[in-house]
């Protein structure tokens, strides 16, 4: 009875993941980005500023991008890509039946083109305010035509990276093995070979100890198929784990500090209360 109830989960869990796919509740999944065509045009243009983001040292930024077409329509869209050469790289075809796309990855990120500036299909000239976020690879802009199921691409923008796209981010704690263990995992764009990935750590002004990371990285051969290995594939980059091991239960704060050679300004603070 208890291996019959695992398998009507997994059942329902298959079925709930397919009509997650099939009816676009995802909004990216609404992009059929495997029909796109190529039709630009040259009096249609997409712009964003600015291009180094970051500049401060900060790894999320706004940019603004003004956009115009010769053609406006309330389908229009913008894509966000990254990295931000989608449009020169070659496809592979997803087997040798059908022709390889024309695009070969899928947008980050979309908006409407109307969606800030409700005149653009009578003007055909928009603006549009996004935030980006550093994500270890440059950016770029493409307004569509066609809406989202017959995408036309009309334009290409410049291009915007971070200026340190490989700087370590995005720590996040979860509890280890035993009740006096955490792990700090976080993602950065430095191979083993390049930096050398520890987490630096002990009681705030008392002795610090240095725990040396687990580096692991996948790539688009360890997919199973489409689309996560056709036009949904993006780098993961690196994901480091630390293990911070005779941790104190109770009152201990512990501060830890990612050593890897870039200067790094995310210091996190944990109570240790799983004590048993
Ligand atoms: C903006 O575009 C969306 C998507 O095509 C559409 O549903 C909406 O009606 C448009 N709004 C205006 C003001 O044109
Ligand atoms: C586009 O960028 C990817 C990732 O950086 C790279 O592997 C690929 O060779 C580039 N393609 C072109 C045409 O520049």
């Amino acid at each position: 009875m208890p291996l019959f109830r695992n398998f009507v989960v997994v059942l329902w869990v298959l079925s709930s993941f397919e009509g997650a796919i099939s009816h676009g509740v995802q909004p990216l999944s609404r992009i059929s980005i495997e029909n796109a065509v190529i039709a630009l045009e040259e009096s249609a243009y997409i712009r964003c500023s600015p291009s180094v983001l970051g500049a401060n040292g900060q790894n999320d930024e706004l940019v603004t991008l003004k956009y115009s077409s010769p053609n406006p329509s309330i389908d229009d869209w913008i894509g966000v890509f990254s990295p931000a050469n989608f449009s020169s790289s070659i496809c592979i075809a997803e087997n040798p039946r059908v022709g390889p796309p024309y695009l070969c990855t899928a947008p980050v990120k979309y908006q409407f083109a109307n969606f800030s500036s409700p005149n653009y299909k009578d003007t055909g000239r928009g603006s549009l305010k996004l935030q980006l976020i550093n994500q270890r690879s440059d950016y770029s802009f493409a307004l569509f035509s066609g809406g989202l199921s017959k995408p036309k691409l009309v334009a290409v923008s410049n291009v915007a990276a971070f200026a340190n796209p490989n700087v370590p981010l995005y720590p996040r704690l979860a509890q280890g093995k035993t009740w006096n263990e955490m792990t700090v995992t976080w993602t950065s764009g430095y191979s083993t070979d390049e930096a050398e990935p520890l987490v630096e750590w002990g009681k705030k002004g008392g002795e610090q100890m240095r725990s040396l990371a687990v580096t692991l990285t996948f790539d688009r051969n360890s997919m199973c198929g489409a689309p996560a290995r056709t036009v949904g594939w993006r780098d993961p980059g690196f994901i480091h784990t630390s293990f911070l091991k005779d941790l104190w239960p109770n009152s201990l704060c512990v501060l830890f500090k990612n050593l890897i050679h870039v200067m790094l300004s995310v210091f996190a603070m944990f109570r240790s209360t799983q004590c048993s």
